[in-house]
């Protein structure tokens, strides 16, 4: 792999699921990262799917008198229209239901068997429907299961399992030569902490008698494979594994598989050994970020507080949602999502702190230099502060992307925005205007300028729509509305006599919040 090729996924949401904040989240969160790469020059391919085999969608389609495919096609259009809604450049979008992924499952799962890696053995014990996943009698909390609470059914049958137990010692050493393969520090730790009982062996089968919607066993056609171990190998099906060597080289290991906390095992455990028994690299960064909650509590449709992405784009517009979701959760910590925190925050970072001063700062150019943008002159060393809280923004937010703190970065960003509200209110423009000071109100209004050019650069890859259009507005040419990470950080590139043109009404304007009766 050459070093800069930067491969990203999200998991694949459950097809049946309906879209709510924190599939969104994830989504952007790559999205924003995959943005950052490719204004980097980096190779980037970003990859996003569904999920659709299993129980719940065997189910659902049996519910509404349909045939599981049938059901999947109708569903995978909710997530992909959302995406597309949501700005996602997500360059390849797989659904384990394709025949390139299904046919790459079937070969590992041959090969494995061939290998005596899975074996037939019979399975005693806990199965939970809803999560699809069966547990043995300690993992059980009061008797149901760990993870959802709902009753468990119990189970005797001829099974396969994957010799999960023979790689235990030897992903132990990986995670421990590896600080940054499972981050951050503490779902490392839990990782590990998990990894001291003895590692049981999976068992990768279904009986079709139970389950007849998935990947058939390739030596048991009694028996279609449990829903991890088809999920997980998304991940390289879609980049060509046994299929388009080239490409899988290019892009195999992954830099980053985006996920939440509530799958990490699945993912640093199941993953891993499964890639360990394929004789395969392991990506180098499993991320795992925290819950978006709703008054403190897990979303769920029992408790009716999902809150739906869509709307909130509605309403609020696609870069405002993707700004402050970005902006309101620290990447690992579970974060509140409100409504009203965040109108607070677009009012506060976005209408205030940054549109505000955009419009202020081109009507000026308007009416003073008649739209075209002023040449900088002699600099004072107001401006030269200027220059560097600029050019901190732009060396911070490099560092945020790097350690996974984008909140931190987002606000170092907006800190220097706030800098530039304060030097602009302390050159008071419009006193130099009065007074006919030309030179000192061209270098106000260029300092301006330049500063939320570098700032716009910065937030591009979070909102690209406004951040264009910002872009446009300060006199930046069409070819150069994508910003360029190499020189965000330099002063004075802006071109003399650039046309600079209001938004009309504002790029965001204020919004008032409405409790919901
Ligand atoms: O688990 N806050 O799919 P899934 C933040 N198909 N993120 C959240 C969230 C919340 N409240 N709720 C969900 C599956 N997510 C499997 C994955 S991968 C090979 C197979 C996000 O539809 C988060 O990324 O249940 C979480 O890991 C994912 O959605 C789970 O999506
Ligand atoms: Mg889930």
């Amino acid at each position: 792999m050459s070093e800069k090729n930067f491969y990203l996924t999200t998991p694949i949401y459950y097809v049946n699921d309906k879209p709510h904040i924190g599939h969104a989240y994830t989504t952007i969160l790559g999205d924003v990262l995959s943005r950052c790469h490719r204004l980097l020059g980096d190779p980037v391919h970003f990859l996003t799917g569904t999920d659709e085999h299993g129980q719940k969608v065997e189910r659902a389609a049996q519910k509404n008198n349909t045939d599981p495919l049938t059901h999947c096609d109708t569903y995978v259009k909710r997530f992909q229209e959302l995406w597309q809604r949501l700005n996602i450049s997500n360059d390849d979008f797989i659904r384990t239901t394709q025949g390139r992924h299904v046919t790459v499952v079937q070969k590992i799962l041959q090969d494995l068997w061939d290998r005596k890696l899975i074996y037939q053995s019979n399975y005693e014990g806990n199965y939970c429907v809803a999560c699809e996943r069966y547990f043995t009698d300690k993992d059980l909390k009061d008797g149901c299961c760990p993870d959802c609470g709902r009753k468990v059914d119990t189970l005797v049958e001829k099974n396969y399992f994957f010799k999960m137990s023979a790689f235990q010692q030897q992903l132990i050493d990986h995670i421990n030569a590896h600080p940054d393969f499972i981050r951050p520090v503490n779902r490392r730790q839990e990782t590990l902490g998990f990894l001291k009982q003895p590692l049981d062996d999976l068992c990768i089968s279904r009986s079709k008698a139970r389950l007849s919607w998935g990947i058939e066993l390739p030596f048991d056609k009694d028996y279609v494979t449990y829903v991890w171990f088809d999920a997980l190998v998304n991940y390289i099906s879609a980049v060509g594994y046994l299929a388009d060597d080239a490409s899988f080289s290019k892009w195999w290991p992954a830099n980053f598989h985006l996920i939440g906390k509530d799958i990490l095992t699945t993912h640093a455990v199941y993953w891993s050994t499964m890639l360990m028994a394929m004789d395969l690299p392991l990506p180098q960064t499993i991320f795992a970020h925290g819950w978006w909650l709703v008054s403190g509590d897990k979303m769920s449709k029992s408790t009716g507080n999902v809150v739906n992405p869509m709307d909130m784009a509605d309403k609020y517009g696609v870069d405002s949602l993707r700004y402050f979701l970005m902006a309101a959760m620290s990447l690992g910590q579970d974060a509140n999502f409100s409504e009203e925190s965040f109108v607070v925050k677009y009012n506060a970072d976005l209408a205030n702190n940054l549109g505000n001063l955009l419009s202020r700062m081109t009507t000026m150019v308007v009416k003073n230099f008649d739209g075209k943008l002023p040449a900088m002159g002699e600099s004072t060393p107001a401006e030269a502060e200027l220059a560097d809280a600029c050019k901190k923004a732009a060396e911070s937010w490099e560092n945020a992307i790097k350690n996974m703190q984008l909140d931190r970065g987002i606000a170092d960003i907006m800190a220097a925005c706030a800098a530039t509200n304060r030097y602009f209110d302390a050159m008071k423009p419009w006193s130099m205007a009065k007074a006919g000071d030309t030179a000192g109100l061209a270098r106000v209004l260029r300092s301006t300028a330049e500063a939320l050019r570098v700032i716009s650069g910065l937030l591009y890859p979070v909102m690209p729509t406004k951040m264009e259009e910002m872009r446009k507005s300060i006199g930046i040419a069409d070819d150069q509305l994508v910003p360029s990470m190499a020189n965000l950080g330099e002063w004075n590139l802006l071109q003399d006599g650039a046309v600079v043109t209001p938004v009309p009404g504002s790029l965001f304007p204020r919004i008032k919040f409405e409790a919901n009766a």
